[in-house]
């Protein structure tokens, strides 16, 4: 794991293998951004136009390599692009996308010292966290010489004096990135490594390192308590379902929220089959269970004064002789029964028992996270995350958080009218599938019906987020993203300065 750190040298005398500087479009070419000053300075001011000369354009996600003159005490130069240049300050999305870069560009270099615009404590912050986030490698199944080493060390540099909070900042920011670099593992990981029980494994060795509780329920406390839901969807795997409990509780918390995340270790859509070119990239549908976990063990590091519980809703999807069929009716947790006409459709199953679970402990809110439709990635593409909720309030809030830590999100609505075809059943309660069009804001109405009345709940669609298959950008890489983390981590925080959701 990359070491993060924050210092207040000079970019000229630190020592490290590699200076990160950043250049921006100005209104007649390319200029530095703060930061950069020493650097220039060993450069005899000439920076802007070496780097020029050598094709650098300040676009963002550019970067450009320049060797270092005598003066400097690493050996390499690297300027990285930050898009428009910015007179009042840079937005912090564009400083921790820069870093991104820069720390992905700098992947197998032991250390490397970040000269960008760091001056108030939320700009170091956003430099640490993309430098953290943009250094991330799986590394896990390449052998030995296949795979590159992350950046070993990263030095936040900053220009603020008393580096106190500069130094909280960094903290901060390895708190979350760690966390988030954590659920980009568990989503990396090969479904045949990461099933129901060794997930839950996982989530006990944290709770242990982390101190919170962790409370399993296997198959047979599942039976027991009658989680139809997850039963139902694990019953064709070889791999039984789990529902785990992770709780975090601070002694002056006034509020409590309850993340619950989809986890399906992977997802073959049961005896309604996925087809090939559908199933290829389906163990990351256990995503929304890795924010919600990453979530409440940043909220402990964090030490927010919130009740902060995780419920992660564990199965695996396969098709098999024991496997539900469409046709099937479950009686969910709660008493609800729902027959399943899709047993592709397996998300809101397991996510409704969670749901019900969580609300017995009477939280003053619900989010739940999940990889849950198509549908959602048609509407939104492949970066935004759709917010569906029972209170406006709630899902203006979670949109304007979100944004807030740099995620996209858009909210969505949940239409009454959508119903219609769930309670059609004619023999359950609700039907697992509805209409068509609209499938993601169905699925939201689905889960709906679980929340207890009273209890404020949202949803966050992350289908299309979660998985990052194109080119690396910014600081999101190939693979897992941690899609959603930061937002309930903001959450969280504000609940926490609040005293209240
Ligand atoms: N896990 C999928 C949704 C998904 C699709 C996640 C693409 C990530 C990328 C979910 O379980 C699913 O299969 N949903 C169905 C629901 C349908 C059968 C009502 C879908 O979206 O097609
Ligand atoms: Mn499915
Ligand atoms: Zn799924």
């Amino acid at each position: 794991m990359t070491a993060l750190s924050v210092s207040t040298s000079s970019a000229a005398s630190l020592r490290a293998d590699a200076l990160v500087v950043g250049v921006a479009k100005g209104p007649k070419g390319i200029v530095l951004a703060p930061g950069a000053e020493a650097v220039n300075e060993a450069f005899d001011g000439k920076l802007a136009e070496v780097l020029g000369t050598l094709g650098a354009t300040g676009a963002e996600g550019e970067t450009v390599k320049v060797a270092s003159p005598a003066g400097l005490k690493a050996a390499l130069v690297l300027a990285v692009g930050l898009g428009e240049a910015a007179e009042g300050g840079y937005e912090l999305e564009a400083l921790r996308r820069a870093a991104g870069v820069a720390a992905r560009a700098l992947a197998g270099v032991k250390k490397a010292a970040l000269a960008l615009p760091a001056e108030s404590a939320e700009e170091v912050e956003a430099v640490a966290l993309g430098g953290l986030l943009g250094s991330y490698v799986f590394g896990t199944y390449k052998g030995n010489g296949n795979g590159k080493e992350p950046v070993g060390e990263l030095v936040v540099l900053t220009v603020r004096k008393g580096s106190k909070d500069a130094k909280a900042a960094v903290e901060r920011a390895a708190a979350i990135g760690e966390e988030m670099n954590r659920a980009r593992d568990l989503v990396n990981t090969a479904p045949n490594d990461l099933t129901p029980k060794s997930f839950a494994a996982i989530a006990q060795a944290a709770g242990k390192e982390h101190g919170l509780k962790v409370e399993v329920l296997d198959e047979k406390a599942l039976t027991k308590g009658g989680f139809g839901g997850l039963l139902g969807v694990g019953n064709g795997s070889a791999n039984p379902p789990r529902l785990v409990k992770v709780a975090y509780t601070h002694p002056k918390a006034k509020a409590s929220l309850a993340f619950v995340g989809k986890g399906i270790t992977y997802d073959s859509g049961g005896i309604s089959l996925k087809p090939a070119g559908h199933n290829e990239t389906m163990k990351c549908d256990m995503a929304g269970a890795a924010a919600v976990f990453a979530a409440v063990v940043a909220a402990k590091r964090l030490g927010l004064a919130v009740n902060v519980t995780a419920w992660l809703a564990l199965a695996e999807n396969m098709p098999s002789g024991s496997a539900t069929r469409p046709g099937d009716v479950l009686r969910m947790y709660g008493g609800k029964t729902v027959e399943v006409l899709n047993t592709d459709a397996e998300g809101r199953l397991v996510l409704a028992d969670a749901i019900v679970k969580a609300g017995e402990d009477n939280p003053d809110v619900i989010v739940d996270v999940a990889t849950l439709t198509g549908a959602m990635v048609m509407a939104l593409g492949t970066r935004t995350f759709g917010v569906m909720a029972n209170s406006d309030e709630l899902r203006e809030n979670l949109h304007a958080l979100a944004g807030e830590v740099g995620e996209q999100s858009w909210p969505m609505p949940l239409p009454a009218e959508l119903k219609k075809g769930m309670t059609d059943s004619t023999i359950a309660d609700l039907a697992n599938m509805g209409e068509r069009m609209g499938g993601g804001l169905v699925a939201g109405l689905f889960l709906q019906e679980f929340v207890a009345e009273g209890i404020d709940w949202a949803h966050l669609d992350i289908a299309g987020p979660a998985f990052h298959e194109s080119a690396p950008f910014g600081y999101t890489p190939k693979g897992g993203t941690a899609s959603a983390v930061r937002t309930l981590v903001r959450f969280a925080e504000q609940t926490a300065a609040n005293g209240k959701a």
